[in-house]
Order: C-alpha cells, then sequence, then structure tokens
C-alpha cells in the first residue's frame, strides 16, 4: 500500500481547473481514518469538486491524491466500491418505498439476503424511519429523504463516507437529529466521514478536524479547538463595581486595548492580538474599581472562520455563507 494504514485520505498539491477556473489550488490533506473530518468553505469555494476529485470521478489536473491507499486517477471504481457517497443528488427512487429503495442498493452492492434486510432494519431504526418504510419515498419530508440517503450511502458499510451538505435544508430539529446520527454511525462502525458543510455549529459539534477552504485554497485545518485557538477572541468580560464612564474612555486609550465598553458594572473589553489582560486587571484595581470576575470571552469557530475569510478577502466581497 502506498500510504499507511492509518491514513483514510491523503491529497499532495492537487489542483482541478475548469477552463479559465482553478476550483482547486494546491490543496494538500492528511485525513486519518475513523473521524470525522469537516470541510468548510463559502459557495463556489472547491468542496464538491475535492470530492469528485477524491472519487476519482474527475482527474486532478496536477498533483496526485490517494484514498484508502488506492490512486484516484488509476483506480477510481475500486475507491468508488469502498467509500459511500452522498452527493448533490440524493440517488433515491421516489416511486419506491424506503425499503425497497436501500433494498435496491443493497443488491447492486451484492449484499446477501439476510444481511441486506438485517441491515436495513438496523439503518432505518438508527434513523427512526423504520415505522414509515413502505411509504413511497416521494412523500415524504425532505429531512426523511436526507436521512434515507445517508443510509443508502453507508448501507454496505463503507470504510469512507463522503456526504456532500448532508444537512441543508433540513431544520434546525432535523439536523441536530442527523448529526446525532452521524455521530453515532462513526463512533460505532468506526466509519471516517468526509463531509461539507456551511454549518460552522455542526462542524463544531461533530467533527473531530476540519479544513476550511477557499477560492480552492486550503486555509487552515485543525481540530475546532485549535481552529478557535487561531481565531483568539481577544475579549474579556470584566464585573466590576464602581467602573464610570470616565474611566471606560481612560482605558479604550491605553495600549492594547482596541475597545472598552461597559453596561452597568459589565465591562467588555477587546484586545490587541495576544495581549494579557493582566494590565487591565492592574489598571482598574489601581483606579478603584473592584474586579469581581474575569472572563475571556471564547472565539467560535465561526469567529475563526470569518477571520480566516475577511484575512482572504481582498477586494471587500461578502465573505460567504454561514447558513
Ligand atoms: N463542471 C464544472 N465546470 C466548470 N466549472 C466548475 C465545474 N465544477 C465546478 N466548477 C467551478 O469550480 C469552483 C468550485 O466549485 P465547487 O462546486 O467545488 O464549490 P463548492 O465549494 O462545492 O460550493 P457550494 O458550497 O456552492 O456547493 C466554482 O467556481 C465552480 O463554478
Ligand atoms: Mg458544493
Amino acid at each position: 500500500m502506498p500510504n499507511g494504514p492509518e491514513l483514510a485520505i491523503r491529497a499532495e498539491h492537487v489542483t482541478r481547473d475548469f477552463g479559465p477556473v482553478r476550483a482547486l489550488d494546491a490543496l494538500s490533506l492528511e485525513i486519518p481514518k475513523g473521524i470525522v473530518f469537516g470541510f468548510l468553505g463559502p459557495n463556489g469555494a472547491g468542496k464538491t469538486t475535492a470530492i469528485r476529485v477524491l472519487l476519482g470521478l474527475i482527474d486532478p489536473s496536477a498533483g496526485h491524491a490517494e484514498v484508502l491507499g488506492l490512486d484516484t486517477r488509476r483506480d477510481g471504481s475500486a475507491i468508488r466500491t469502498r467509500c459511500g457517497a452522498l452527493l448533490e443528488h440524493p440517488g433515491l427512487y421516489e416511486r419506491l418505498s424506503a425499503y425497497d429503495n436501500l433494498d435496491f442498493y443493497g443488491r447492486a452492492w451484492r449484499i446477501p439476503r439476510g444481511d441486506r434486510q438485517e441491515r436495513i432494519r438496523e439503518l432505518l431504526t438508527r434513523f427512526g424511519l423504520w415505522e414509515r418504510r413502505e411509504d413511497p419515498v416521494g412523500r415524504w419530508s425532505r429531512g426523511m429523504k436526507q436521512k434515507l440517503a445517508v443510509a443508502r450511502a453507508v448501507l454496505h458499510r463503507p470504510a469512507l463516507v463522503f456526504l456532500d451538505e448532508p444537512t441543508s435544508g433540513l431544520d434546525p430539529v432535523a439536523t441536530a437529529g442527523l448529526r446525532e446520527d452521524l455521530a453515532a454511525l462513526a463512533a460505532q462502525e468506526g466509519v471516517t466521514v468526509f463531509l461539507t458543510t456551511h454549518n460552522l455549529n455542526e462542524a463544531e459539534r461533530l467533527c473531530a478536524q476540519v479544513g476550511v477552504i477557499r477560492g480552492g485554497k486550503l486555509l487552515a485545518v485543525g481540530s475546532p479547538e485549535q481552529l478557535r485557538a487561531r481565531g483568539d477572541s481577544g475579549r474579556v468580560d470584566i464585573l466590576t463595581t464602581g467602573i464610570t464612564e470616565e474611566l471606560v474612555r481612560h482605558l479604550a486609550g491605553l495600549p492594547d486595548v482596541r475597545t472598552a465598553t461597559a453596561s452597568g458594572d459589565h465591562l467588555a473589553v477587546s484586545l490587541s492580538n495576544g495581549a494579557s489582560v493582566a494590565p487591565i486587571v492592574a489598571w482598574l484595581v489601581q483606579h478603584e474599581v473592584g474586579v469581581e470576575e474575569v472572563r475571556k470571552v471564547r472565539a467560535t469557530l465561526e469567529d475563526a472562520f470569518l477571520d480566516l475569510m475577511g484575512a482572504e478577502t481582498t477586494n471587500g466581497e461578502a465573505a460567504g455563507g454561514t447558513t
């Protein structure tokens, strides 16, 4: 095997051009087996293109990628046999029942009858769809269809599954439900999940690692924790006694203080990058302001994401969707 068994995906400087459009720009990525990896980025960032390259559906213009140790250029069909995928189209037959949809795919995967029945029952039960298994899928809600589409993608117990925006168009409850199902699936079956999403909240809750892509370039990769740390908000909330407007104005003029605002006894200070809060507290104490509590406000993944988008935005265009 050309790569270690611990890697599910390895991309090395993968570039993909569509005419004049560079959809992927020297993308390098290493994704270990058994994790949920979230690929984040605004519309047109190159997420779907990356999945298509990794599945061997299109070739890179330059660079090289391996999936489960297989070369995407050479072994595309072997990769597609070993992987599950949910691309933009859910791939369901609307006139067939849910059960028959899965049964159809199970036959296509040549899963023996007994195993097939057991697996279908297991997945439909897990996704809360078992009671409705005889309904034609055309009558189902979007969320139910989406769950069925995920069930279809993992039916043959692939080692790796690609899910392109699995929760797009779902309401918050359905999103949370599917997210939990995906987390359980990943944990119980040890399947590696590569998903794309615009939903940072989702990525933060579900993914062990996330990659942020924009304009075909990978801007950052790491755990949500690590990315949040990069986007350290620099914000500190201080609960005081006796802060005055005049002191707030003074505070705002101190070195390392970007902004300072107070509402009642709550003081919110934004520090410049990497600055320590200790001198601020000392200054307050010196000015006879009581300090009851100091709390660093953690950056969310969304802060980090917008930070990254902002850093790469040179022409003032919008930072990209976060819904
Ligand atoms: N078949 C194609 N022919 C021409 N251009 C393409 C093709 N596929 C993708 N592109 C271009 O490549 C870029 C990346 O597209 P891609 O679909 O990978 O983005 P995405 O990150 O999946 O976006 P979204 O969040 O909207 O799904 C876009 O500029 C797109 O127009
Ligand atoms: Mg896409």
